[in-house]
């Protein structure tokens, strides 16, 4: 018999730490990081600023945000030697074991690894932040059979990343819909992956080790994966005229239709008007509808039929794809972004730490003797 204890599985409901990093606001809709409202971040900050915000509480200054760039340019190369491992990995493994792996080398390498002060640990958090989109796009070029492209330190962060990625910079729209998708990603309170991450830094364990097992803990469709599950799924429906019927199939075999639905909100993700506005945008620089126009099919349909919000994977899927990435690569973008709030989160939790150590109810068998081995046949 187990004790009579209540269980929240899933910690669903349960706060468990105090942060002033973010606040999600279920009941309007809305998210804040430190205090800004996400979709005015979007129209009136870049990335850049956000990281900044969120890692220093304070929006930067011109002179802080200088400062601030210079850093992250000047720590984007990689070492010859993760570029050698890279270069070892398997053409057919998940981009995200890819970066989770690379993340873990870099923390090998890291000078500062075994420093959990709070100074290293935020040159660390910029170490990470320049490096990581550097990794994710030699291992995507590296997968295709092409060669890395150096890092551009002339290039601003996300013109950078395209560089590295397709060997050109595309026009300003697609730059700033990717920043937009960038600052969205940036942060979201305690979700799986942050959670890990301050598990992990609750041990004194270093900044490399959190971040590996956050990259590991967003790999999974039912967090981060659902972007690129986003996409496969768009793939599948033949036209937007196709989509009702394919959606009704999914209901009559209770599948799960990827992109909707979220552990927090319930009446609709603060997210994802703005993630949908750019997504239109990269419809129309592009001249491709049809995946809107499926997609406003399926959030009507889910809508009607099960009253599920679509959250942000939803209309970032697409935009990542109309961007021209490739589908696997959908989620180690969300790392470059999330980077900032893991580390936001780490920092936080280092600088009032208690070892996270919750408890388990036990249902397993009672208290028995080992019976010998000789004695068991
Ligand atoms: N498709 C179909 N049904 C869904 C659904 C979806 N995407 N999301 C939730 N539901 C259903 C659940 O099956 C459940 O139905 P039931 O009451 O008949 O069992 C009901 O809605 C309530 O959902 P619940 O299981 O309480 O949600 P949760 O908080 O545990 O899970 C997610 C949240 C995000 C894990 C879940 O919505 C999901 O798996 N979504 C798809 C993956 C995804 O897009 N993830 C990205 C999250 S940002």
């Amino acid at each position: 018999m187990s004790e009579a204890i209540e269980v929240r599985k899933g910690l669903v409901g349960v706060y468990a730490d105090d942060s002033a990093v973010s606040k999600v606001m279920p009941e309007t809709n809305s998210l804040t990081y430190r205090g800004y409202a996400v979709q005015d971040l979007c129209e009136n900050a870049s990335f850049d600023e956000t990281a900044y915000l969120l890692w220093n509480g304070e929006l930067p200054n011109r002179a802080q945000l200088a400062a601030f760039q210079a850093e992250e340019k000047a720590n984007r190369a990689l070492s010859p030697a993760l570029l050698r491992v890279l270069r070892e990995f398997p053409r057919e493994a998940h981009p995200m074991d890819m970066i989770r792996t690379a993340v873990s080398f870099m923390g090998m390498e890291d000078p500062e690894t075994a420093d959990i002060s709070d100074a290293a640990q935020r040159r660390k958090a910029m170490r990470l932040l320049a490096k990581i989109p550097t990794a994710v796009a030699a291992s995507n070029r590296l997968s295709k059979g092409l060669e890395p492209i150096a890092p551009d330190p002339a290039l601003p962060f996300c013109e950078n990343f395209f560089h590295m990625v397709f060997g050109k910079v595309p026009q300003k729209e697609v730059i700033k819909a990717f920043d937009v998708s960038m600052i969205l990603y940036a942060e979201h309170t305690f979700n799986a992956s942050t959670f890990t991450a301050r598990t992990i830094t609750s041990t004194m364990a270093d900044m490399h080790g959190a971040i590996t097992g956050a990259i590991a803990a967003l790999k999974g469709p039912l967090h981060g994966g659902a972007n690129e599950a986003v996409m496969h799924m768009l793939k599948e429906i033949p036209s937007p005229e196709a989509a009702e019927a394919w959606i009704q199939d999914k209901f009559d075999h209770k599948a799960l239709v990827m992109g909707f639905g979220h552990r927090v909100y319930k009446t609709g993700d603060s997210r994802v008007p703005t993630m949908k506005k750019y997504a239109e945008i990269m419809a129309e620089v592009v001249g491709d509808k049809r995946w809107m126009n499926t997609s406003a099919v399926l959030a009507r349909v889910m809508l009607e039929k099960k009253n599920i919000h679509p959250n942000l994977d939803f209309p970032a899927g697409p935009a990542y794809y109309l961007m021209g990435f490739d589908i696997p690569l959908f989620t180690p973008i969300f790392v470059c972004s999330r980077i900032t709030g893991w580390a936001a989160h780490v920092l936080e939790q280092a600088a009032d730490n208690r070892l996270i150590r919750p408890l388990s109810r036990y249902t397993g068998v009672e208290q028995r003797p080992v019976v010998p081995l000789a004695e068991r046949g």
